[in-house]
């Protein structure tokens, strides 16, 4: 049986908070982490940019080795992720699989709303991909969802500005956005990977019965049950603890940047 590792893609810095989670909850399999650094944002590019930026990535990882690629990337997940599971997995690769985050998240968010009203915080290309209302509605069709894009948000934690006081300006402006469509909203997601590093600010501007909800738990929580039902794919992936980090972009820049989306240090490789 051909030996295999678990690929997680993202744009460039967010996914890393959802691989935190993910190596938390599963330490011992190993992963091969790919950031799009020299590509990303990806939350303003048209859908056909997405999906080719995204293929190409996710079939790098197929290259290396990886038989499960996890997209840690709602903009990717909403805009690439269908193409792919539907046309090019079974045309060429029928032994892969490609998840995303969306599906999760829309799996379980119906556990943390009472009043049934959740609030969707992504990209342009994730909101407007109507992604989250789709997938949500499927599961808890009496769930009212509202959403609001935050183009701000990526560029200014990429540029570590968002815990500055100039940061203050968009978070605030985003956020009573959302509000102002119901003043019932008492769950809101944060559906873009990078968005959980503003957690110190957001806990501020919400008020206290908001439960602020970001993916990395549940997205690994969700994996953990999927390799349990599918011991076809769990049963080739190697647990040796190895972790590979690749970047499109500047292996020193990328290994600057990505301990505050880690949590520790790390050594990248270019693509
Ligand atoms: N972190 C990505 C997401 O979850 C978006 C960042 C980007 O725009 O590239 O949507």
């Amino acid at each position: 049986m051909e030996a295999s590792t678990i690929g997680i893609f993202d744009s460039g810095y967010g996914g890393l908070t959802v691989f935190r989670s993910i190596a938390d909850k599963l330490p011992d399999y190993n992963y091969i982490y790919l950031g799009d650094n020299a590509r990303s944002p990806y939350g303003d590019h048209a859908f056909d940019t997405i999906y080719k930026y995204t293929l190409e990535c996710v079939e790098w990882l197929f290259a290396k080795g990886c038989h499960l690629v996890i997209l840690a990337c709602n903009t990717a997940s909403a805009k690439a992720l269908r193409t792919i599971q539907q046309r090019d997995l079974p045309a060429k690769y029928p032994d892969r699989r490609v998840l995303g985050v969306i599906r999760p998240t829309a799996e379980v968010i119906g556990g943390y709303t009472s009043t049934k009203q959740v609030g969707v915080m992504g990209t342009r290309g994730t909101v407007n991909s109507q992604s989250y209302l789709l997938e949500i509605n499927k599961f808890f069709p009496d769930i009212q969802v509202f959403q609001q894009s935050c183009p701000m948000w990526v560029p200014l934690i990429e540029n570590n500005e968002h815990l500055e006081p100039g940061a203050d300006f968009f978070i605030e402006e985003y956020c009573s956005a959302l509000l102002q469509q119901s003043a019932d909203i008492d769950c809101v997601l944060l559906a873009c990977t990078h968005y959980p590093l503003l957690m110190p600010k957001l806990k501020r501007v919400f008020p206290d019965h908001i439960n602020i909800l970001t993916q990395g738990e549940i997205v690994a929580e969700r994996l953990l049950d999927y390799l349990e039902r599918h011991p076809e794919i769990a049963e080739k992936l190697v647990k040796q603890k190895e972790r590979h980090f690749y970047t499109s972009g500047d292996p020193a820049v990328f290994d600057e940047h990505a301990s505050v989306f880690f949590g520790e240090t790390l050594k990248s490789d270019k693509m």
